[in-house]
């Protein structure tokens, strides 16, 4: 159904919306040849960007530090991506958009002066609800980060998230926490928050992590909620102590995690802190979704 839905829907490529199948991108794009590119990924409920400024900051950032000009002041992009969203038929979705150096004969490391980026972005239908993550957690393996040392730039070069992904996959787990010298950084496509007592303990940003946009608000929640929250490093070994750990990110929101190498977290199932940070999203959304546009 949404495959169908989708399959027509209008992409942004460089200033215009055009359907999908029409979007031509040079074979000399560097995003192509060598993840030359930033990109972000947006939630959109009942057609409205949810925490734009967020994202939008996030996306200066990494485009600053990847030395790329960004291509349009942000009433532009709201612009054009409200476009996009409107004539992909609005809704709750998401939006996908890529920032890349552009495309150049010489398929040279240097970086070259003057060229002009591609920009492109696309919608992303809502994943389905998963009753058997929201149900029973989800099961999650440690794994060496082998990714480089500037993961707190949102960059498409994402070959090793998408190997350990993958290896988490064969050792039945939905998402594998990495692990650098000893401590746990993020997801391969989630930062993780764990609860012991009625403390929430979260990495601090820095380069080995994403500074994610849902850490943010869930972090903030679970401030009103009344619990104490620590940026501070947490050692693998240390990990299975906690009574929850959770995944957060635009895509899921949030998730919980029932075990971890197997080791059941707290009671091996979503846990009442859990219960609660997800009431408070909801109470938030809600809020989001009935205030103005
Ligand atoms: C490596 C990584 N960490 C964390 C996140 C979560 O970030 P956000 O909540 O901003 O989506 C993502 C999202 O894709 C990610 O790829």
């Amino acid at each position: 159904m949404h495959a169908e839905r989708f399959q027509v829907t209008p992409v942004f490529l460089n200033g215009r919306i055009v359907p999908r199948e029409e979007a031509r991108i040079s074979p000399l794009d560097r995003g192509y040849l060598f993840a030359d590119a930033i990109y972000e990924v947006i939630p959109v409920y009942r057609s409205k960007l949810f925490l734009w400024s967020e994202h939008y900051r996030r996306l200066e950032r990494s485009l600053g530090a990847i030395g790329l000009t960004n291509p349009y002041p942000e009433h532009k992009w709201r612009g054009h991506l409200g476009t996009l969203i409107q004539q992909a038929g609005g809704g709750d979705l998401s939006v996908y958009l890529q920032v890349s150096r552009g495309a150049e004969e010489s398929r040279d490391h240097h970086v070259p002066e003057g060229i002009t980026p591609t920009v492109f972005a696309m919608t992303l239908p809502p994943l389905p609800p998963d009753p058997i993550l929201e149900q029973t957690g989800a099961r999650v393996v440690l794994l060496e980060d082998i990714r480089w040392h500037r993961c707190d730039i949102k960059s498409t070069a994402l070959l090793a998230n998408v190997l350990l992904r993958h290896e988490a996959g064969g050792k039945g787990a939905s998402e594998a926490l990495l692990v650098r010298d000893g401590w746990v950084t993020e997801g391969t496509s989630s930062n993780v928050i764990a609860l012991r007592g009625s403390i929430l303990t979260t990495p601090p940003d820095g380069p080995e992590i994403l500074p994610g946009v849902t850490r943010e608000l869930v972090l903030r929640l679970g401030a009103s909620e009344g619990f104490t929250i620590r940026r501070e490093r947490i050692r693998a070994d240390q990990l299975i102590k906690a009574d929850e750990i959770w995944l957060t990110s635009s895509r899921r929101i949030l998730a919980p995690v029932s075990s971890v190498d197997d080791h059941p977290i707290g009671t091996g199932r979503p846990g009442p802190g859990y219960g609660r940070l997800r009431l408070a999203w909801l109470r938030h959304l809600d809020a989001f979704t009935t205030g103005a546009p």
